[in-house]
This record gives structure tokens, C-alpha cells and sequence, in this order.
């Protein structure tokens, strides 16, 4: 491995863990991929692109949530905190919590560093006198915060309905390590997408003008172009379908025909009809979200939603653990 990686310049450029999850997910079956690797440049350009489009109501709706809710959020929150945002992207519902609540500090985290260091940039720039420190990172993995924000109460602040992208144990596990990285009273704004019916849900994330069947096939063109790939793309179709047993939509990459490839020098084949699994969106309904909420550790405190009842964010605390009765 470490002969192949001197010797192919190609190779010696891709993250190394990027070609691990793409190898072990393309020989396991079902196949699948982990969705964090959706966000390259392009990637998290095409799911910004997904944001304003007709079908994808959840940015809207969170957006109006947010929005509205300004002066609970002071009341609740109170001024003082650092607002530490978990895979903040272009950070676009971002100024409707700074506003709100005169933080101490912004920390965005995200994994497209390029993404991250923009749009903090763009937030400088619009709140001159916030500390601003980006901090590139996979959330989903334990994380030291920078010192700078040690003795600062925090605000978590999860919008997006991200959670949604973790399957439950996973989804458990990520808030449990957001309450022990930001400390015991810290607070959580988290956002999460509501159950509903199919016939809103599917188009929301297979839309008429491709995008998001453009966001799901660019992993494959990322994977040819990182890990010396030659995939014909042309021979996958998008699928979006909702799996009512787990409350999620699933996305995935469908072989139009059978295909040989290879990836970083080793051969697949896929047959016709067979998938490589790439997101899930599960979605959650009060009690789910409450239940979600408590099993992570975080106390529910309030709750919102938009005037179609999509979308609801939550706000949630970290209180101290009481023993069990
Ligand atoms: N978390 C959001 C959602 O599940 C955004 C998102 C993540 C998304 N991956 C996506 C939206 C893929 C469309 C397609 O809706």
C-alpha cells in the first residue's frame, strides 16, 4: 500500500480514508457509501444548489422557523454564549442565531475546508465584531474545541436536519459526544424534518431538474478523479424511495446496465438494477424527536415549526445527569 502510494502521484493525493470507505462499501452488499463523501467543492456546491430548489422545502421552512423565532431564542438563550455549528456549509441560517442572541463566539465546523474558510469570511465581514474560528473537521468524530471558547457557556447549533442523515444508534452516539464537547448547560438548537407523506418527501429529494440526482452521481465522479476511478457514470441513475418501516428516504445510485470498473486498482462488477446505497433521511415525529433527543442526553425545552408543520427545531439542554428513580 505504502509502495503504490510513492508511486502513484494520483493515488498519494486522495485522503486515505476516502478510499477506505469507498473500497469496503463497494464489496460489501448491500453496497453503500457514506454520505459524508458527497462534500467535495462541487458537492457542496450542487447541495446548495438543492437549497433553493422548488421541491426541497426543509431549507424554507427551517429558514422561516428561525426566522420567527428571534426573540424566544434571546429570551431562552440569553446573551454570552459560543455557537458552535456542526457541518456549518455555507452557514446561510447562521446570521438568524447570531442575531438573535449576542454570542461570544462562532465556531463553524465543517469538512470542505475551502467551503468553511469562505463563508467564514463572508461572516466576518457581516458581523465585524464576532470571534470567528472555522475549524475543519468531521463532526461525526470526537472533537477537541479551541481553547479560545474553553470557559464560554455553548450553544450547539444543528440545522439542517443533519441528524436525520445518521441512522438512530449513530444519531445516539453523535449527540452524546455534542453534549461531553460542549459541557454540561450547554444548550441545543437542532433542527430536524417532520414525517410526512411520500408524495412530498420523494420529490424533495429526487427533483425535475436533476440536481439531486446531479449531487448523488458527482460521488462517483469525485471517486473516478480522487481514487483513479474509471466508473461510467452514465450507466447509474439516481433513486430516491421512501422506506416507511424506518421513517427514512433513501438515496441511491442504480446500475442502468451491467458495469466492470476498476477503483484505485482493484476490478467491480455490478449488475443491472443492483444499488450502491448512498444517504438516508430519516425523519421524526415528536415523540421520536423528543425520545432522540433524551437518549443523547439532551433535554427538550421547547419546540417549533413552520406554519406547514414540515419542519420543527428543537431547542434541547444539557442538564446534569439525575440518577435514575
Ligand atoms: N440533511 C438534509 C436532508 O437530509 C440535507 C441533505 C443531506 C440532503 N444530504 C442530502 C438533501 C442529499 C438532498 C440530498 O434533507
Amino acid at each position: 500500500m505504502l509502495r503504490q502510494e510513492v508511486e502513484d502521484g494520483q493515488a498519494s493525493l486522495a485522503n486515505p480514508q476516502f478510499r477506505a470507505d469507498v473500497l469496503a462499501g463497494l464489496d460489501r452488499r448491500p453496497r453503500a457509501i457514506p454520505a459524508r463523501w458527497f462534500y467535495d467543492r462541487r458537492g457542496s456546491e450542487l447541495f446548495e444548489k438543492i437549497t433553493d430548489l422548488p421541491e426541497y422545502y426543509p431549507t424554507r421552512s427551517e429558514t422561516a422557523v428561525l426566522g420567527a423565532i428571534g426573540g424566544e431564542l434571546r429570551e431562552r438563550i440569553g446573551p454570552g454564549r459560543a455557537v458552535v455549528e456542526f457541518g456549518s456549509g455555507s452557514s446561510t441560517k447562521t446570521p438568524l442565531v447570531l442575531e438573535a442572541i449576542e454570542p461570544s463566539a462562532y465556531v463553524p465546523i465543517d469538512i470542505s475546508g475551502d467551503f468553511l474558510r469562505e463563508s467564514s469570511k463572508a461572516l466576518s465581514t457581516r458581523f465585524p465584531n464576532l470571534l470567528v474560528l472555522p475549524f475543519e473537521a468531521d463532526f461525526t468524530r470526537p472533537l477537541a474545541l479551541p481553547r479560545t471558547i474553553a470557559a464560554a457557556p455553548k450553544l450547539g447549533f444543528f440545522p439542517g436536519s443533519t441528524i436525520g442523515n445518521l441512522i438512530p444508534h449513530a444519531a445516539v452516539d453523535l449527540l452524546r459526544a455534542m453534549r461531553s464537547s460542549l459541557g454540561e448547560g450547554a444548550m441545543l438548537l437542532i433542527g430536524m424534518d417532520r414525517i410526512k407523506s411520500a408524495d412530498v418527501l420523494v420529490p424533495a429529494y429526487d427533483d425535475a431538474q436533476g440536481v439531486t440526482a446531479a449531487f448523488n452521481l458527482n460521488l462517483l465522479e469525485r471517486i473516478n478523479r480522487e481514487l483513479d476511478g474509471d466508473i461510467p457514470v452514465d450507466a447509474f441513475r439516481h433513486r430516491a424511495i421512501w422506506n416507511d418501516d424506518r421513517a427514512r428516504i433513501e438515496m441511491h445510485l442504480e446500475a442502468t446496465r451491467d458495469v466492470d470498473f476498476t477503483v484505485d486498482g482493484r476490478k467491480f462488477s455490478i449488475c443491472a438494477g443492483e444499488t450502491i446505497h448512498t444517504e438516508n433521511s430519516h425523519k421524526y415525529g415528536p415523540r421520536d424527536a423528543r425520545i432522540l433527543l433524551r437518549a443523547g442526553g439532551w433535554t427538550p425545552i421547547q419546540m417549533w415549526m413552520d406554519a406547514d408543520e414540515k419542519f420543527a427545531v428543537y431547542l434541547a439542554e444539557a442538564q446534569a445527569e439525575r440518577p435514575a428513580p
